[in-house]
């Protein structure tokens, strides 16, 4: 059984983020989508929302399992018996620092598969979502309907 983690931000998840883990839990038994918990970056959601954000967008997948961690993604690899880290490659520009994350991951111990994205998906990213909602643009298609409301509510709120 081949188990694959799938980490990331997240904050929020788009359409982007989606298509990889459906196309990996074709590819692997079981993914688990990883959200980072970074103590020294406050994000838009709480870490909580986001896994809550996850499950949701992904609960008609099987074997599709969304938590959360702190410190290196190699050993929450570890914790959850996950073989493989999985992640999206969107452009050219990501692949420096995804070569050099997946270099180390290697070096201590953790696979990385990549998967590139589909052409419609690579210019998403969480940080352009939530910035056009903030300036009162339009995502539709882009990520789920309810991600749009809750970014709404975010910035309604601020
Ligand atoms: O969605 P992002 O922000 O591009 O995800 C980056 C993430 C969370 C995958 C990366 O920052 C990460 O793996 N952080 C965990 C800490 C870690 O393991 N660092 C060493 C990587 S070699």
């Amino acid at each position: 059984m081949t188990k694959a983690c799938y980490p990331g931000s997240f904050d929020p998840v788009t359409n982007g983020h989606l298509d990889v883990v459906k196309r990996a839990a074709r590819l692997f038994d079981e993914v688990v989508v990883a959200v980072l918990e970074n103590q020294s970056k406050r994000g838009l959601f709480t870490v909580d929302e986001r896994v809550e954000m996850l499950r949701r967008a992904t609960a008609d997948l099987e074997g599709v399992k969304v938590g959360s961690f702190q410190g290196l993604v190699v050993e929450f690899c570890r914790q959850v018996g996950a073989d493989v880290i999985v992640k999206g490659l969107r452009a050219v520009s990501d692949f420096d620092y995804e070569m050099q994350m997946a270099q180390m991951n290697k070096r201590m111990g953790i696979e990385s598969a990549f998967l590139a994205a589909k052409p419609e998906y690579t210019y998403l990213s969480s940080s352009l979502m939530r910035e056009v909602i903030a300036l009162g643009g339009n995502i539709d298609g882009l990520v789920p309907d309810f991600v749009i409301e809750l970014l709404k509510e975010k910035f309604a709120n601020r």
